[in-house]
């Protein structure tokens, strides 16, 4: 069976959470894509959605420039959900009424439910409450004709509707988040229940499809990877290989800017456990004395950038002619590339850019579809070791943009020493797996300290931890003093060099993840 004969389109009007519709129907086992709101109905046609999601957005449809989707779509014959903004929308586009509402409702609320059918199936009525999550400002005062309630909230006769006919459903809170306790069930109701899904996008189905595909894309050729040690380029090549063999030759460079043994482990693995041809190319003292006399933090990533396309342009000329380049590309850099409004990138991503291009070679990104959590899984299928699976992400730029100032072996030393320090405690206190990123800055300034009967004056390392979903935006760990205190007391004791320790307390905006 085609993996992609049966799917959800998501359209986006800008929701924070509209991602997470996709990965909630994602966990279902039914794939879906998101395309932005203004997607044409010839293009909507072409993919072929078996139902339709109408994602939240911040908007107001009776804005003037409101995102519209194209009304076509009701006449497609499709079954459509909105939610939120993409309820009011359906409401709008079908002749109802929506308006500004007198106090926003916004928090946990209580959904009665009506009907046990369609997307409520299997759940309690009447008196029976439900909690759910809303976030809006306006609210339905009049349904379309041919619609009905099927829930109501305490500030809404209409916060779930349907369509008495047609497979047209609407809710007004957000099932995909997870303080909307029945949010599993309406969507698991929407998919199977209404669209009559079935639960077909399997890690192994997928694996299957991507090997052919795959296949049939490379034929005969050549085709090198970088591989870096992190999960999507390790996945991505494990999977790569799968497919073709030893027509896949990676190549891994060392730039010097690695945490201890961030690398080893993964290219140990290659190594043993697979046939995959890994070019291993050190190439620390290159980078160093590119980097020498460089504080300007966006020159230091150039030089590392340039450094490595440099590297791997000279290891790939002697591989004779190499057609394609497998990149470990991701769903969210895919989607994040085109904003919901279909405008420019919202992020300029700082992956290793610009390969592709100067070498003049094909792409080929299996893993375009998948989000983090799937590539995972797809990693842990393919029998990639737990520790490179569950490895907490780390820049391309390495420690380079983590050594504010200039990066020296010595500085580099100190900077690795107080890091392994961060990930050991992290790890032992079962704090490593809990946030999104934890890892050790070293300043460019001293401060006075005393140590036994002396005056010392010596460096500061910056503790940095953060909670994030996809890095976009990001806080503070809040961590325990006492593993704050421990990794304190041991990068004091155990780093030569290093009389203080801070906790950085910013979140993402408007400071960034990393110092540089
Ligand atoms: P920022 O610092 O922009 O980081 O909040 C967001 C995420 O991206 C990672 N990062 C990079 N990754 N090359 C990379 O491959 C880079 O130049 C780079 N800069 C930041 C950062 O670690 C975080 O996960």
């Amino acid at each position: 069976m085609n993996i992609h004969s049966e799917k959800i389109l998501i359209l986006d009007f800008g929701s924070q959470t509209t991602q997470l519709i996709a990965r909630r129907i994602r966990e279902q086992k039914v794939y879906c894509e998101i395309h932005p709101y203004s997607t044409s109905l010839d293009d909507i046609k072409k993919i072929a959605p078996t139902g339709i999601v109408l994602s939240g957005g911040p908007a107001s449809v009776y804005d003037g420039d409101a995102p519209l989707s194209d009304p076509a779509i009701f006449d497609m014959d499709v079954p459509i959900l909105g939610i939120c903004y993409g309820a009011q929308l359906m409401v709008h586009q079908l002749g109802g009424r929506v308006e500004k509402a007198a106090k926003r409702e916004f928090g946990k609320a209580d959904l009665s439910v009506k009907y046990t059918e369609g997307i409520f199936a299997g759940l309690a009525t009447g008196i029976m409450h439900h909690q759910v999550w809303m976030s809006h400002g306006d609210r339905v005062e009049m349904i379309p004709d041919g619609f009905e309630a099927t829930a109501t909230s305490d500030h809404s006769p209409f916060a779930a509707l349907r369509h008495k006919q047609k497979p047209f459903v609407a809710v007004q809170f957000h099932p995909e988040v997870a303080h909307t306790l029945i949010g599993t069930d309406v969507l698991r109701n929407f998919i199977f229940g209404i669209c009559n899904c079935s639960p077909s996008w399997t890690m192994s189905s997928f694996i299957d499809a991507t090997i052919n595909a795959v296949k049939e894309k490379i034929g005969s050729a050549k085709v090198i990877c970088a591989l870096s040690g992190g999960v999507d380029s390790s996945v991505t090549a494990a999977l790569v290989h799968r497919a073709i063999g030893d027509q896949l030759t990676c190549i891994y460079v060392n730039n010097g800017l690695m945490r201890i043994g961030e690398s080893e482990s993964i290219l140990r693995f290659f190594r043993e456990k697979t046939k995959l041809n890994v070019i291993d190319v050190q190439a620390t003292d290159f980078f160093l004395s590119e980097l020498t006399g460089i504080i300007d933090p966006e020159i230091k990533r150039k030089r590392i950038g340039l450094g490595f396309i440099k590297i791997f342009e000279e290891e790939a000329a002697k591989l004779g002619e190499v057609n394609f380049l497998a990149q470990g590309t991701l769903y969210p850099d895919v989607i994040e590339s085109v904003s919901f409004r279909g405008e420019a990138p919202i992020k300029s991503h700082h992956n290793v850019g610009g390969l592709p291009e100067v070498m003049k070679l094909d792409l080929v990104e299996p893993l375009r579809e998948l989000f983090k959590d799937e590539v995972r899984e797809l990693g842990l299928e393919l029998g990639l070791p737990e520790e490179a699976i569950y490895r907490q992400p780390f820049p391309g730029p390495g420690l380079g943009i983590r050594i504010m100032g200039e990066v020296s072996e010595k500085r580099l030393e100190i900077l690795r020493k107080a890091d392994v320090v961060v990930l050991e405690e992290m790890k032992k206190s079962g704090w490593y797996r809990k946030v999104w990123q934890s890892f050790a800055v070293l300043l460019p300034i001293q401060t006075v300290g005393v140590m036994g009967d002396g005056r010392t004056y010596e460096n500061v390392i910056a503790l940095r931890s953060v909670d994030s979903r996809d890095a976009m935006t990001a806080d503070w760990s809040k961590l325990p003093y006492e593993l704050l205190g421990a990794i304190s007391n041991r990068i004091i004791n155990e780093v030569t060099g290093v009389n203080r320790v801070v906790f950085d307390i910013s979140s993402k905006p408007p400071a960034t993840i990393e110092w540089e």
